[in-house]
């Protein structure tokens, strides 16, 4: 299985010369597993300021706390004087959050308004997953609020939806399914063994958040995905 690096993948992302204008990036969500990685990944430009919120910013790591370039927001989802706080003045904004149904669909919907209202041209969904706009709503219902969110952001005459896809995050994959045995060192797998697998870290996802988000002519569906054919003999 081979992992490259995202740049390396799209190519047309390291072609554009990194801007030295004050860029800023606002993260619903900023302390999830996967927006922990892209916060970091983002930092790395030193004209990336990053602003990012959490119902709890006292457990976020130093790197962010401690960061001249970032702001730190405590509030909910449905806080909209706080995410509007956020959201005003940013490049994009970049959703992580990883909540029941019900946050993903209205949570996010609030995010979106309020991009249109303070006119962010960019809505990075909370997706990061296979490519969802395949299933019918109601196929896998966890997906179904990315379908509405993806409908909600078309309509809107402003704001431009992206959606990043990324496969599967290999770590929770192989932890639901229990296809990594880590005291036998094996991988188990059903069908043939010569299956695709859509699959990918979080930090390789991560970096590929950051390169989309870091782009400003990024938007709609944005495939990061790559496939590799698993065909090792471990059982
Ligand atoms: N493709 C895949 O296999 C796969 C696997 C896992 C995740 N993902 C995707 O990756 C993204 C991030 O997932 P993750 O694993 O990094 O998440 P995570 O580590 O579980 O973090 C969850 C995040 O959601 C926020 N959150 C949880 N409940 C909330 C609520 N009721 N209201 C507001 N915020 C809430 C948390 O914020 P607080 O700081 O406020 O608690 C936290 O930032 C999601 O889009 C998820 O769908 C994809």
């Amino acid at each position: 299985m081979r992992l490259d690096s995202p740049l390396s993948n799209c190519p047309d992302l390291l072609s554009k010369d990194p801007s030295t204008m004050p860029y800023t990036i606002a993260i619903a969500g900023i302390s999830s597993a996967l927006a922990l990685k892209v916060a970091a990944e983002l930092l790395k430009q030193p004209n990336v300021h990053v602003r990012g919120t959490s119902r709890d910013i006292s457990k976020l790591p130093p790197f962010l706390k401690d960061s001249p370039r970032v702001t730190l927001v405590q509030c909910g989802p449905y806080d909209t004087e706080a995410l509007r706080s956020l959201i005003r003045g940013c490049e994009v904004v970049v959703c992580c959050y990883y909540a029941d149904n019900k946050t993903m669909l209205e949570g996010q919907k609030l995010l979106v308004d309020l991009c249109e209202e303070e006119g962010v041209s960019r809505y990075i969904a909370s997706d990061y997953t296979s490519d969802f706009t395949k299933l019918d709503l109601g196929d896998v219902m966890v997906k179904d609020p990315m379908k509405h969110i993806k409908a909600y952001l078309d309509e809107k005459p402003k704001v431009n939806g992206v959606h990043i896809l990324v496969g599967l995050l290999m770590e929770t994959f192989w932890g639901y399914f229990d296809v990594w045995d880590s005291k036998e060192k094996k991988l188990r797998y059903w069908g043939t063994g010569h299956e695709e697998w859509d699959l990918m870290t979080y930090q390789t996802a991560a970096e590929y958040v950051a390169a989309v988000a870091l782009d400003p002519e990024a938007i709609g569906i944005k495939k990061c995905a790559f496939h590799e054919s698993f065909s090792q003999n471990h059982h």
